[in-house]
Order: structure tokens, then C-alpha cells, then sequence
């Protein structure tokens, strides 16, 4: 059986104003007018399998408008994390619940908040790491060609051929680093024989609970406990306790860092992580000054600025690179080559963030 992860706890904080404490970047319709991003991911992997194969990862804070938005995932698919403590925990939660449904299950493990233009090509790609997951003791991750030194995310250092599934070539991969520091990320772009980590994993959930216990023993045993509470009065009482002893640590770091059985599935499915307002020039059409605009606007001199509307007409003169969002209750002004600080902003506000 497959059974995608749909990994939903992020806050997503560098969409400021838009995204909020209670609504972040997953539940935002930001590429597509209809829905959401996570109702995309939902979409988009229900081609592979039911909706009752599907689980979804959050935290207690967001459990309510996931039910709210994805009424076709049963109630019982929703792993409620009790507090936040990063994708590893996040995980090895939801792999409880996998388990209990299925032992041979294959995982996909997605996030849901990125965009994906060729969803077809993705599917197909998805389905070869389904084959070479199911193997063996394999991780499987989809990389991306990169195309500059980005600091935010995985490289995958891939060695040579492992086979060829459905025109897909797939290849062991030396080591996986996680953000490594710009100079880093530069020498890695540059050498040629990295990719960047998608962020979407697929392996067997016994091959990932083996995992959890050669490299992370402590959550491990945390999950031990929380397995045999599962599905009894006590759970959730357990789950809390449990989770609050865990370490805060991503699976890159904690898994994908120092496991060797990795593979990785080369893909150009038109992948954006879209991480902050700018990515809205990657995949919105510009207008002939380059400006990328949702809403009403009128513009004298105004080039390579982002404008989100809320209603409002916009006016702006003589501007270049800047981001404008308004919301009900809060604008944003912003020099675009600085729109990664504003996941700042929302420490500056104490209730409003
Ligand atoms: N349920 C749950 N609980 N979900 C979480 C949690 C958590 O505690 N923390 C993060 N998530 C979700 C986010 O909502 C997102 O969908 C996904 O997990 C990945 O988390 P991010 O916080 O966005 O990770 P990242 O972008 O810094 O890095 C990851 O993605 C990059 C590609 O976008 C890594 O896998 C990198 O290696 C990768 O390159
Ligand atoms: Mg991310």
C-alpha cells in the first residue's frame, strides 16, 4: 500500500501578512485562486492512491482547519502533534499511525507547501521511488538541478548510476548535507554532481522506524512508548509526555545526514518551494515592467515589485524591487532583496503575528 505524509506543520512565516499564526503558508491560496497548498498537495497525490491511504501531520493549533479544508481525509489519517518539535518527531509519529494500518506500507513523505507545474512528469518520478523503496532498506528523495548557491535547503552529493526505472535514472547518493553555508553551497553548485533535496522522501515505514532506531535511539524509544499507548485511553496523555522529552531536529539532520542507503531520483517537474514572496516571479506571469500583481493596480515608474491586493487599488510611483501586501488588517512594505527578513517581523509583533 502507498500512503502519502503530507507534512503540514510549518508556520510559514516569511509570507507575513498573508500567513498568520492560525493560517500559514499550507492553508494559503497562493498560487492557485480555487485552493490552497495542502488541498494542491492533496489533489495532486490522490492520483496515486485513495484518500484514505492519505495522512496528513500537523500540530494541535492547525488540526481544526485541516479537518475544515480536507474534509475527504478521514479524521483518523490526522496525526496530531502536541506541540512542535520538527519533522523527525513529526515523522516518526505519523509512522506509528502507518504502521498500525499497514506494516508493509511504503510512505511518501510530501510537504505541503510547495508547487509542482508538471504533475504528471512528478507522478511518474514518484512511482520509481515507490519500485526502488520497496527493494530494499532504501531511502529514496527527488532532487532538483540547482540553479544557484540557496542556502535554505539540502544538497544531495549523487554518485554513480543505480539503475533506470521508466526512463527515470536513479543514483546512490556519497552524502546528503543539510543548509550548508553559502561558500559551501557555492563550491557544491558549482562541482556539478549535487542536487538539491526537494524535501519529498519515500521509503518503506520499517525501513524508516530502523532508521529512527540505528540513528536517533532517543526518539526511538519515545515512539516505543507512544506505540503501545496507541489506539487505548491513555494516548494522548502519552504522545504529550512523550513528545515534550523529544529533541527539536529535522529528518535531514537527524536521518538523511548520517544514513548511507540513500538514493536519489533526479526530477524537473517545474519543483518551487516557493519560500517567500519573491517566488511569485518564478511561477506568476510579470507584466512588460516586470511586475508581478494580483488585485488593482496603478503604477507610474514602477518596475520588478510584487503587489497583493486585498480590494484596494494600489498606486505606487517610482518604485523598483519593492514588495507591497495588504491585508484586512496589516500592510506590507518591503525592499524585495530583503523579503527573507520578514519572517522577522513577526517576532516584532507580540499577538499580531
Ligand atoms: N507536522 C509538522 N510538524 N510539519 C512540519 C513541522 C512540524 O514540526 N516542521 C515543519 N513541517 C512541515 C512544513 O510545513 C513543510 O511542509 C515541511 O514540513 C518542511 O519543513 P520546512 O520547515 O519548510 O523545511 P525547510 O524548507 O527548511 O527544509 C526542507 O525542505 C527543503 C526544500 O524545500 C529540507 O528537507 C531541505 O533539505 C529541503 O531542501
Ligand atoms: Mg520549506
Amino acid at each position: 500500500m502507498i500512503t502519502p505524509l503530507i507534512m503540514a506543520g510549518g508556520v510559514g512565516s516569511r509570507f507575513w501578512p498573508l500567513s498568520r499564526k492560525d493560517r500559514p503558508k499550507q492553508f494559503l491560496n497562493l498560487v492557485d485562486e480555487d485552493r490552497s497548498m495542502i488541498q494542491a498537495t492533496v489533489d495532486r497525490i490522490s492520483k496515486l492512491t485513495a484518500h484514505e491511504n492519505i495522512f496528513i501531520a500537523t500540530n494541535d493549533r492547525y488540526a481544526h482547519k485541516m479537518k475544515e479544508q480536507l474534509p475527504e481525509i478521514p479524521m483518523d489519517n490526522i496525526a496530531v502533534e502536541p506541540m512542535r518539535k520538527n519533522t523527525a518527531a513529526c515523522i516518526g509519529l505519523a509512522s506509528l499511525y502507518i504502521e498500525r494500518k499497514d506494516p508493509e506500507a511504503v510512505m511518501m513523505v510530501l510537504p505541503s507547501d510547495h508547487l509542482i507545474k508538471d504533475e504528471a512528469n512528478f507522478l511518474e518520478v514518484m512511482e520509481s521511488a515507490v519500485e526502488v523503496a520497496n527493494r530494499g532498506d532504501n531511502l529514496v528523495t527527488l532532487g532538483i538541478r540547482p540553479n544557484h548557491p540557496e542556502t535554505g535547503y539540502g544538497y544531495i552529493d549523487y554518485a554513480s548510476k543505480y539503475d533506470e526505472i521508466d526512463g527515470n535514472e536513479v543514483f546512490e547518493v556519497n552524502a546528503f548535507t543539510e543548509k550548508p553555508d553559502k561558500e559551501t553551497a557555492k563550491k557544491f553548485v558549482d562541482d556539478g554532481t549535487y542536487l538539491w533535496n526537494s524535501g519529498m522522501f519515500v521509503w518503506k515505514v520499517s525501513t524508516i522506524r530502523k532508521m529512527f532506531k540505528e540513528h536517533m535511539p532517543q526518539l526511538h524509544k519515545g515512539l516505543q512508548k507512544m506505540k503501545e499507548a496507541l489506539g487505548t485511553p491513555k494516548e494522548r496523555e502519552v504522545v504529550t509526555e512523550e513528545f515534550a522529552k523529544l529533541d527539536s531536529i529535522s529528518i535531514d539532520y537527524g536521518i538523511m545526514e548520517k544514513a548511507e542507503n540513500i538514493y536519489v531520483i533526479p526530477g524537473s517537474f517545474g519543483w518551487d518551494d516557493i519560500g517567500s514572496w519573491p517566488a511569485l516571479e518564478r511561477v506568476e506571469k510579470r507584466d512588460k515592467n516586470g511586475n508581478v500583481i494580483k488585485g488593482e493596480h496603478i503604477g507610474i515608474d514602477t518596475e520588478n515589485t510584487i503587489v497583493h491586493g486585498n480590494g484596494k487599488i494600489v498606486t505606487t510611483v517610482g518604485l523598483d524591487d519593492v514588495v507591497i501586501v495588504d491585508t484586512e488588517d496589516a500592510i506590507l512594505v518591503c525592499d524585495k532583496k530583503r523579503a527573507q527578513e520578514v519572517k522577522e517581523i513577526r517576532n516584532l509583533l507580540a499577538d499580531n503575528g
